[in-house]
C-alpha cells in the first residue's frame, strides 16, 4: 500500500555533461519530476530523442522534430501515457505521478549536425511508513518485575534504515536490503529513563519519526507490563485428621 503525495515538486539545479557519465536521481513516488539536463538553448531546428529501460534505456518514448517546419512531438510509450512532457529549449523531461515502476535509465539524444547523449538513472521510492514503538517486555509480562523493553519497527522498503534517537544522538541503527521482512530495532536499555527518545525511519527520500512516550508505553495503568500488582492470598488449610 503506497501513500501518494498529491503535492508536487520539482527537482532543480542538476548539472549533467554529455557523455557515458550517469546522473543519479532519487525521488519520491507520486511526484512530479523533471530530469534536467542543464542546457539552455538547444538549436531549434534539433532531433530530439528520449529513450528508457529498466537496465538498459532501449524503449523510444518520445520523438520531437521539425518536419516542413512543423514540430513533431511523439509520445510512444503506454507506460507512461499522458505523464510525460518535453521542454524543446532545455531537452529536459518532466515525468507527471511517478512511480516506482518508473525507475530506471533515462537516456537523451540530440542530434543537430552531431549527435550528443546523456544518460540519467532514476530511483523511485514509497514514502516510508510512520514506525511503532511497542514494550517487548509484555507478551512475558507475567514474569514478576519484568523491565520495559521498547521494540520499534517499520514496513520495510528499499535502502530503509530504523534508528534510535537519545536527544539528538543516534544510539542505534539497523538497515536491510531485503524489502519483504519487516524491520525490528530494540531501544537497547532495559528501564529507560525520561530522556527524549525517537524511532525514525528513513530512505534516501523521505522519514518519519515516532516519540517514545515512556510512560504511555512502561506505566500504562491499565496496561500488562510494568506496574504489575501482585496480591498474594495465604489459605491456611486446617485439614482436620
Ligand atoms: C523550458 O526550459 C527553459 C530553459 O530551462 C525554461 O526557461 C522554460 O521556462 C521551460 N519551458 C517550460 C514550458 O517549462
Ligand atoms: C498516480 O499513479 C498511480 C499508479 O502509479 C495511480 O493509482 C494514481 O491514480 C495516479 N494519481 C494521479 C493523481 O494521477
Ligand atoms: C545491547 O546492549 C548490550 C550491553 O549494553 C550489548 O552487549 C548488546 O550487544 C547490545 N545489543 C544490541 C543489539 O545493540
Ligand atoms: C538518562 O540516561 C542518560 C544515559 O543513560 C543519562 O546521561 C541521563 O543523565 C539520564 N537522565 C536522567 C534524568 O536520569
Ligand atoms: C504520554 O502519555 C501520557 C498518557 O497517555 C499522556 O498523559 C502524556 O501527555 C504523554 N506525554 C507526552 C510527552 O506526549
Ligand atoms: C494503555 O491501556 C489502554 C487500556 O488497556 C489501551 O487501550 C492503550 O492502548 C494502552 N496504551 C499503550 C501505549 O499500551
Amino acid at each position: 500500500v503506497f501513500r501518494l503525495i498529491l503535492s508536487t515538486y520539482t527537482v532543480s539545479g542538476l548539472l549533467c555533461s554529455a557523455g557515458e557519465e550517469v546522473v543519479r536521481l532519487q525521488e519520491l513516488e507520486g511526484n512530479t519530476v523533471t530530469i534536467h539536463t542543464g542546457l539552455t538553448g538547444v538549436q531549434s531546428d534539433a532531433h530530439i530523442l528520449w529513450f528508457y529501460g529498466p537496465e538498459n534505456a532501449d524503449i523510444k518514448i518520445v520523438n520531437s522534430q521539425i518536419i516542413r517546419g512543423e514540430i513533431i512531438t511523439d509520445y510512444y510509450s503506454e507506460r507512461f501515457r499522458d505523464r510525460l512532457q518535453l521542454n524543446r529549449t532545455s531537452g529536459s523531461l518532466t515525468i507527471r505521478n511517478i512511480s516506482r515502476e518508473d525507475s530506471g535509465v533515462y537516456k537523451l539524444h540530440i542530434i543537430t549536425g552531431i549527435s550528443s547523449v546523456w544518460s540519467f538513472s532514476v530511483d523511485v521510492y514509497a514514502p516510508v511508513l510512520k514506525p511503532v514503538i511497542r514494550n517487548q517486555a509484555e507478551k512475558h509480562s507475567v514474569t514478576l518485575r519484568e523491565s520495559c523493553s521498547p521494540l520499534c519497527s517499520v514496513e520495510n522498503g528499499k535502502d530503509l534504515s530504523l534508528s534510535w534517537y537519545e536527544e539528538k544522538e543516534r544510539i542505534s541503527s539497523i538497515s536491510s536490503s531485503d524489502s519483504s521482512e519487516r524491520l525490528y530495532l530494540p531501544l537497547n536499555k532495559t528501564n529507560p529513563n525520561y530522556s527524549t527518545y525517537t524511532c525514525v525511519a528513513a530512505n534516501p527520500v523521505s522519514s518519519q519519526t515516532t516519540k517514545l512516550n515512556i510512560t504511555e508505553l512502561c506505566y500504562n495503568s491499565t496496561g500488562k507490563c510494568y506496574h504489575y500488582h501482585l496480591d498474594l492470598v495465604f489459605y491456611l488449610i486446617l485439614i482436620e485428621l
